[in-house]
């Protein structure tokens, strides 16, 4: 009898609960960035809304695809994914109105003057925003803001409407859409360092002074080889919940080396189901750490291989679907019992 349990648990590795289900008797929420073009890959789709009750879209609300030409928007894609989530009762996340990133020619090389500028930027919250109000939760505003020293990056933002251009994409949002949370997102800023503390002494400054922000964005994008200052992240965390926002894991993924058919070694794998679990546990202690979420969620599409040669495997399902240890990792914390 035991060993045909065995047997069933090894055929049948997903039975049990989902991450979604245990995610939903925590109250929380576990999603994942997705590529609209692949929901109608069955197996995609399937795992996704078995899995997540969260999505958002990697790359279909950024500035350059969402409003390619100055005069023009394309919202198909984020609007299939919208579609999905409504479908299959999962929140939407959407990502990200201000970047330095993956904007389009026609702003990066219009020459605008400071106001032009701000009308561009004021006319893009409110329509983006507008077009998915109550269908996307939270919006990441601004994205990447602060070098790693602390100091304010130069962007096409910065260099082009000052310093408070932060604050003011934030009254922008608020106004276009007054039931979505706000957030600032940003990577290497999970634990304390320079550039964490910068965040910090902003969101203090905002809170102080009626900026509308309702929460920090810790993107997470982790390396299975070094050291994981989990209780420096938990810090960090504790002292954003204290000002009364909310933080979000968004765009974990825990990197390893691979070999040129993508395979990571048995030890890379279980060190980084450890970072899986560490991160989850992390999230799960602070009552305000109200989403965790992957970037993406098979290793078949990953951003991984293509910014970091050498380097894959990164998320929670194999090539094909299945589950990983770090998946496994994952599911048990959740359970119930343990935190
Ligand atoms: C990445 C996407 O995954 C890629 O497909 C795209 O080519 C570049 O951007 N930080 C972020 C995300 O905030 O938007 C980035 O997404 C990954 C790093």
């Amino acid at each position: 009898m035991i060993r045909l349990a065995l047997l069933c648990l090894v055929l049948h590795p997903l039975s049990g609960q989902s991450l979604r289900e245990l995610a939903e008797q925590h109250k929380t929420r576990i999603g994942a960035a997705v590529a609209p073009a692949h929901l109608g890959e069955e197996p995609y789709a399937a795992t996704l809304a078995r899995e997540f009750n969260q999505v958002q879209p990697e790359n279909a609300t950024k500035f350059g695809p969402v409003h390619p030409a100055r005069d023009s928007y394309n919202f198909v894609p984020a609007d299939t994914l919208a579609a999905f989530a409504r479908e299959h009762q999962m929140a939407m996340r959407g990502h990200t109105l201000l970047w330095h990133r993956q904007n389009p020619r026609w702003l990066t090389e219009g020459n605008f003057k400071p106001e032009e500028l701000s009308a561009i930027l004021h006319e893009h919250i409110n329509s983006v925003m507008g077009h998915f109000a109550g269908q996307i939760y939270a919006w990441d505003v601004v994205n990447e803001a602060f070098n790693d020293d602390g100091t304010l990056r130069h962007t096409i933002w910065s260099d082009g409407l000052g310093p408070a251009y932060i604050e003011q994409a934030l009254r922008w949002a608020h106004e276009a859409d007054p039931k979505a949370l706000l957030f600032y997102n940003d990577y290497s800023a999970e634990a304390i360092n320079a550039k964490s503390d910068a965040i910090y002494k902003m969101a203090q400054d905002f809170k102080t002074r009626g900026v509308p922000l309702d929460g920090i964005g810790l993107q997470m994008h982790l390396r299975a080889r070094e050291s994981i200052p989990f209780e420096s992240m938990a810090a960090n965390i504790k002292r954003l919940t204290d000002l009364g926002l909310q933080v979000q894991i968004t765009e974990l993924d825990v990197r390893l080396p691979v070999d040129a058919s993508g395979v990571a070694s048995r030890g890379d794998l279980g060190l980084q189901a450890l970072i899986y679990r560490g991160i989850a546990r992390v999230c799960l202690l602070s009552a305000r750490c109200t989403a965790l979420q992957t970037w993406g969620f098979t290793d078949k599409y990953s951003w991984i291989p293509g910014e970091y040669p050498g380097f894959g495997a990164a998320l929670l399902f194999d090539a094909n679907y299945g589950p990983k240890a770090s998946y496994n990792a994952f599911r048990d914390l959740l359970m119930p019992s343990i935190k």
